[in-house]
Formats: structure tokens, sequence, C-alpha cells
């Protein structure tokens, strides 16, 4: 497949170049007036239309872009998008001034999914969460890890973990599996938590290891939750099994949960929406991505993460949609770009490279996906007509993307 007379080919970062940190994230290299050839699922080769070469050029399926751009696929590093149901009830609790915490601890909250996750079939929990995929897929997303964590029972979190399976073998995208038990303490357990943790450790971790049904190891560390010692103990574990944290850190406190994440090496730490000096200072001398999900922010109206510090401090920032129930029931990447701008103050070629090439680190995929180089992998959307790059985050709320293209070929849903 050959797209010519693009107006702008995105993101045209050496292949190498496995993720951005600081002021490297400013620079998105684009290409004007442009041609890319897709052979089989890759990228072939790029060129400018000024000298494209005439066997190119005379090739038989052709797309024009003209006006258009050329991105390659958002890559969104951490969602939970497999769970039985949503939660509008909490939406409306929210909008009479609950906090997040208040909700949870009158039942809401991630108990709430885990009960209804525990009635849910395998092929309910599989057709609910394809509809999501896809529609994700729809607003240009072209990589995606998915967490467990609503089930919170040895069989709940299995069948979780046996859908996001399903998925990865389904969908022409990669997806990585995150476990997360560690989500929170099941009621049962509420004055035991040791007996929660000893079962996360002696039975799920051997149980899903030995079906190979994760990537990686993930843990809700904050007050309420799981403490600093619980996760330290849990990502311990996990990496006797071979399982790197990705970890949810400082969404409502600073927790030490950042900290813990690091001296684990966590591929990433996310959230981040409370930061301070020393959390700053940990990443700057780590080599964790920080995770920041800025559409949380925005529906619980909770503090924005510190985008700027954390790229002045040279740290690699990568943007995703955190897709679930109750803190985000949103997957649309493009928002999330939107929002980096809007509300984290991102550049747009900052915010379009944490959605890219950063979220692909995030899930130890970039050296296959998150930009545009020869022999890459061919995730990529084609705009509508547009003025500059800076238009795709400005019109928010707007889809700008026209076609998909995964794996070299057109995706109609
Ligand atoms: O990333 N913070 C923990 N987990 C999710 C929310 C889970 C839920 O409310 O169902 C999050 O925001
Ligand atoms: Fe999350």
């Amino acid at each position: 497949m050959l797209i010519t007379n693009i107006k702008g080919l995105v993101g045209l970062h050496p292949k190498d170049k496995l993720v951005l940190r600081g002021e490297e994230m400013n620079n998105l290299p684009v290409l004007e007036n442009a041609w890319l050839l897709i052979e089989d699922d890759f990228i072939k080769d790029f060129g400018t239309m000024n000298d494209i070469p005439s066997q190119i050029s005379s090739l038989p399926t052709q797309i024009s872009a003209e006006g258009k751009f050329v991105f390659p696929s958002w890559c969104d590093s951490h969602t939970h998008i497999v769970f039985a149901a949503s939660r509008e009830e909490e939406f409306a609790m929210k909008i009479q001034g609950k906090t997040y915490e208040e909700i949870a601890a009158a039942g809401g909250g991630i108990l709430n999914s885990a009960s209804k996750m525990q009635i849910a079939t395998e092929d309910q929990l599989y057709r609910s969460a394809s509809i999501r995929l896809k529609q994700m897929i729809l607003q240009g997303t072209g990589a995606v890890e998915i967490k467990s964590g609503y089930g919170l029972t040895v069989e709940s979190e299995i069948k979780m973990l046996r859908v996001i399976k399903k998925l990865k073998a389904n969908f022409p995208i990669p997806i990585k599996a995150t476990f997360l038990a560690a989500h929170a303490f099941p009621s049962e357990y509420k004055n035991n938590q040791q007996a929660y943790i000893d079962l996360i450790i002696k039975e799920m971790l051997p149980q899903i290891t030995a079906e190979k049904l994760a990537d990686y190891i993930d843990v809700f560390c904050e007050k309420g939750f799981f403490s600093v010692e619980q996760t330290d103990q849990i990502l311990k574990a996990g990496a006797k099994y071979n399982l790197k944290p990705k970890i949810h850190a400082n969404q409502l406190s600073i927790s030490g949960a950042v900290e813990i994440g690091i001296k684990n090496n966590a591929i990433s730490v996310d959230h981040l929406e409370e930061t301070n000096e020393e959390t700053v200072f940990a990443l700057k001398n780590s080599s964790t991505i920080a995770t920041l999900l800025p559409s949380c922010s925005f529906y619980l109206g909770i503090s924005f993460a510190d985008a700027k510090s954390l790229i002045a401090a040279n740290v690699a920032v990568a943007l995703a949609t955190d897709y679930n129930p109750g803190s985000t029931p949103s997957g649309n990447m493009n928002f999330v770009v939107s929002l980096g701008c809007i509300k984290l103050k991102m550049l747009p070629e900052q915010a379009i490279n944490s959605a890219t090439l950063n979220g692909a680190a995030a899930m130890e995929i970039s050296g296959t996906y998150g930009s545009i180089a020869n022999g890459k992998k061919a995730n990529l959307f084609i705009t509508k007509p547009m003025p500059s790059i800076a238009y795709l985050p400005y019109s928010f709320g707007e889809t700008q993307i026209e076609t998909i293209i995964l794996n070299g070929k057109i995706y109609n849903g």
C-alpha cells in the first residue's frame, strides 16, 4: 500500500530511539509533502513527493492523503477495560459532592465492580470488552495494556486475565496484560489484610504465571488501599515470576509509591496526580516512565499531574487513558492528548510523543510500535484535512481521524 501527497508524516523518530526523556519530548519530527510505502504488516519506506522513485509512484494500491496527516497509532499503556458493569450511579454521587474515597467506603468503587465481576461469565466479559476495544481502535489506538483487578478472588482474577488473553488472540493490535489483584482488599479480608496478600502471592501468582496470563504486576499503592510495605512485598513476589511492575502511584496522596516502584524497577509509575519535589527527584534519577492519566483527573475532579516539572527534570512522560468504570469511563486517546495540552500544559509535540513512542515504551514495545520508521509495524491513522498538527489536540472533543491502518491494512471495525 502506498500513501501519497501526505501533508505531514508525523513521528519520524529513528527506529532505535526507544523512549524520549525531558527536552527530547519537544521534538516531533515531521516530513512534509510525503509518501509512505507499506509492505505486508510493515513500514517499508517513505520520502518526499518531490523525489518519489517512479517504480514506487506507479504502484497500484494508493491512498491520496491531500491536506491530511499520517500519525503513528496511539499507544494506550494503562487501561482497565475488562469490567462487568458501568457505575454511573456513582457519577451522580460524585456530582453531589462525594469524593472517590467516600464512594469506595460506602460500598461503591472497586468492590462494587468486583461483586459484579463474580457473577459475569467469561463470554459476557469478552463481548463487552471487545466492544470497548473496537471503539478505542476506531479512535486511533493501536496498542493497549489491560489490567485485571476487579476479580479479587483466585477464580475471578484468572477469569479476567483469560478474557485479556482472548482479546490478545483475536484483535489485530498488541495487548499487554497486567495482574492487579492488589487493587483493593475484599471486605472479608478487611481485618486480615496479610491473608489476602498471601492469597495473591501463594495462590494467584503461581497459577496465573503457569498459564502465562500476565506480562506485568500492578499494585494500587494508596492510603486506604495497599501500603508501601505491602506493595513492596507483592512486587518482590511478582519479581520471582519475572513480572515487572507498573504501579498505581500518588493518585490521591503522596504515599511513597513512586519511590517503592522505582526501587522495584517499575517500567512505569502511573497517575502521579500528587507529586512533590522528592517524587520528581526520584524519577529524575531512574529509568522508570511517569505515565499520566489526565482524563482521570478530569472526571474525578482531582489534581492534574505536574507534567512540566517532570519534563523539566528529564523524566520520560507517557500519556494513557486509565479507561475504567469508576474513575475514567472513556478510552479516547484524542481527548487525553487534548487534556495533556490544556490541563498538563504540555506542548502538542510533547503530548503526541507521550501518547505514541513513550506509551509504547511503557509497554516495552517501542522497538516495533509508537513511531514511523522503516521496519516498524504499520499501525497508523490518517487524519481528516487539518491545517496543522496542533489542530488535533486543539479541536478537543472532535475526532480528526479518518482512516485507521493496522498491520498495513485498513481497519473498519
Ligand atoms: O486507576 N485507582 C485505582 N484504580 C482505578 C480506578 C478503579 C475504579 O474506581 O474502579 C484508577 O483510577
Ligand atoms: Fe488505573
